[in-house]
């Protein structure tokens, strides 16, 4: 008998239905991601419908995450959540640079969450709404980052409930204004109660309070960064896990402690524009790791350390604006030997003397600055060796000769500032080829020009760079 091919078609259907039930199941309930739990659903729903999709977001990975939140879906399978692979709750709300314009209050559903271990909001446009206490009632919270999303005032005290963040970011504001504030005592409870921390993210906010020794008790921080706070340091541990210390604008007074040899584990140290003064204590040799060190625009006197020929990872060195005792600058012959530096600024700090033939070893150079010393004799000609430097920075010194021909091969240069000192002859007609040259300042020397056999594209670029040097044919 023959049988029909519909009947085999149906039978075939058939036993696939029977078959696949009872295994979806079975995938769903053990190895698939579970479901999101309806209330945690219709909370987020409610946190999306809140908000403009509006263009407040810059981060290189900013997208609308929320868009693609669709009610028919299973939430942990949304952009930026992540649930718990048992229970089903929302334990990542990751919304940094998502677009999100509005104001955001006590009321807001995402408090309805009550399992959240990260919570990131920064980058978005919060429409100058405060930080609502209830953040504390998040109790889970290990990372909270609120970064750059337009919150003013008071930073609320109840974040200090939140005992086990180990990363907090409250740090800047896009224009440079302090819109949050933590006024005393709040630094201190914080290092009293949140203990954990590793990252402490404070740029910006206007604390203008003095520093507490309890910070000291942060004692896994790795990463520390603030501003606008006043006081002495305080003591550093020995053991810190500290690899980032950046105190860039602090008003911090007072020596830089001995004790900041204790942070072995260093590699940035940014004291940027803080009050610092006295001499710098020696035991900063003692960081191997330390490859980041700027100490610019402080008041420290004395000598700079010979200990700081112990650095050798050091790419990034800035040490300018500081009352130095004057020096040679071939004394500093623990400078000449840094061979990974790729940024050298040693501007006013009293260097005198010639510059020294061995800074061709810094072949890794992209950055180097001598402005406003007293350095004299000639730009030396193993300079042609940093075939990677960009910035040539040698304004208000004392330097003289002719400027020398090979500069002209050094066609990397983006930046060459050369005005303000005593140079003197011609200028040579193949600086032409400088094509990358951006800037060029050379006034205030005493040049002979004579480019008047120069024609089509060369006399253009030779007028051109005329024009920069402020000479005029
Ligand atoms: C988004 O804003 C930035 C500046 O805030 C602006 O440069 C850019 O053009 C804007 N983009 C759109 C699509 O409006
Ligand atoms: C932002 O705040 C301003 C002033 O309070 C208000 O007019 C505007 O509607 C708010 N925008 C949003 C999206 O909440
Ligand atoms: C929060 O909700 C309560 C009641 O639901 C309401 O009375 C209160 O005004 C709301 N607060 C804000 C800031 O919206
Ligand atoms: C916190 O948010 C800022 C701003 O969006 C972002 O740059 C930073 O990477 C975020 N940090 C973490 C750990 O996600
Ligand atoms: C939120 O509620 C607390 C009390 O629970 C209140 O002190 C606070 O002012 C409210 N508003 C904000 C923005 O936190
Ligand atoms: C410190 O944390 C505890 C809970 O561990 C809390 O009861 C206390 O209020 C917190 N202190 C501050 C200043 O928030
Ligand atoms: C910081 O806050 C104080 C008031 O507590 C204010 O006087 C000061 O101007 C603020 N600083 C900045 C830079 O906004
Ligand atoms: C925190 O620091 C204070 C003062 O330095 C100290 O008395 C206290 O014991 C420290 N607490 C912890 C937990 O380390
Ligand atoms: C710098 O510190 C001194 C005390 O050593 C203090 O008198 C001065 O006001 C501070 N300057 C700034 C800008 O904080
Ligand atoms: C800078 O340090 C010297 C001592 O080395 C001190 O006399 C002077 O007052 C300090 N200047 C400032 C602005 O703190
Ligand atoms: C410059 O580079 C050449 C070749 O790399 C090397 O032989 C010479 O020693 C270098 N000169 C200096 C002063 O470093
Ligand atoms: C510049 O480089 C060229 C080869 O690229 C070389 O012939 C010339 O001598 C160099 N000029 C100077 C002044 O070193």
């Amino acid at each position: 008998m023959a049988c029909s091919p519909c009947f085999y078609m149906s039978i075939h259907f058939l036993f696939l239905y029977l078959s696949c039930q009872p295994i979806d199941a079975h995938i769903l309930s053990r190895s698939m991601k579970p479901l999101c739990l309806e209330d945690e659903m219709s909370a987020l729903l409610q946190f999306k419908e809140r908000y403009e999709i509006a263009n407040v977001s810059g981060g290189p990975l900013a997208h609308p995450k929320t868009l693609s939140w669709k009610n028919s879906q299973d939430c942990c399978s949304w952009d930026g959540i992540e649930c718990d692979e048992n229970t089903g709750h929302v334990i990542v709300l990751d919304l940094g640079s998502s677009f999100l314009y509005g104001s955001i209050d006590n009321n807001s559903t995402i408090f309805q969450l009550a399992h959240p271990e990260k919570l990131n909001l920064g980058d978005n446009h919060f429409n100058y709404s405060q930080i609502p206490s209830r953040v504390g009632d998040l109790s889970r919270l290990t990372h909270l980052n609120l970064s750059a999303s337009f919150f003013p005032g008071q930073v609320p005290s109840e974040i200090f409930k939140l005992t086990r963040l180990v990363y907090l970011n409250l740090c800047c504001s896009l224009d440079d204004r302090l819109l949050l504030e933590m006024k005393a005592p709040g630094l201190r409870r914080l290092s009293q109660n949140l203990t954990d921390l590793e990252e402490l993210l404070l740029g910006h906010v206007n604390m203008s309070s003095q520093v507490p020794n309890t910070l000291a008790n942060l004692s896994s921080l790795r990463r520390l960064n603030m501003d606008d706070l006043t006081g002495r340091l305080p003591n550093f541990k020995s053991s810190s896990p500290l690899k980032e210390l950046q105190l860039r604008g602090t008003s911090f007074y007072g020596e830089l402690p001995a004790s900041i040899g204790n942070l072995r584990s260093l590699e940035m140290l940014d004291l940027y524009s803080c009050n610092l003064t006295g001499s710098l204590p020696m035991s900063i040799g003692n960081l191997p790791l330390l490859s980041y060190l700027d100490i610019v625009h402080n008041n420290f006197s004395g000598s700079i350390p010979a200990s700081f020929a112990n650095l050798s990872n050091l790419k990034y060195l800035d040490v300018g604006m500081n009352p130095f005792a004057a020096q040679s600058a071939s004394s500093l012959s623990w400078v000449w030997k840094m061979k990974k530096l790729a940024t050298l600024n040693l501007w006013r700090i009293n260097l005198y003397g010639e510059i020294p033939p061995s800074i061709g070893n810094l072949s890794q150079l992209v950055e180097l600055s001598f402005f406003g010393n007293q350095l004299s004799g000639t730009i030396p000609s193993q300079l042609m060796n940093l075939t990677q430097l960009t910035d040539l920075e040698l304004p208000t010194n004392q330097l003289s000769c002719s400027i020398p021909s090979w500069l002209v091969n050094m066609t990397q240069l983006v930046v060459l500032d050369l005005s303000r000192n005593k140079f003197h002859g011609q200028i040579p007609s193949s600086i032409y080829r400088l094509q990358n040259l951006l800037t060029t300042f050379s006034s205030s020397n005493n040049w002979r020009c004579s480019y008047y056999h120069l024609t089509g594209y060369h006399a253009a670029r030779v007028a051109q760079m005329l024009f920069f040097l402020n000479l005029g044919p």
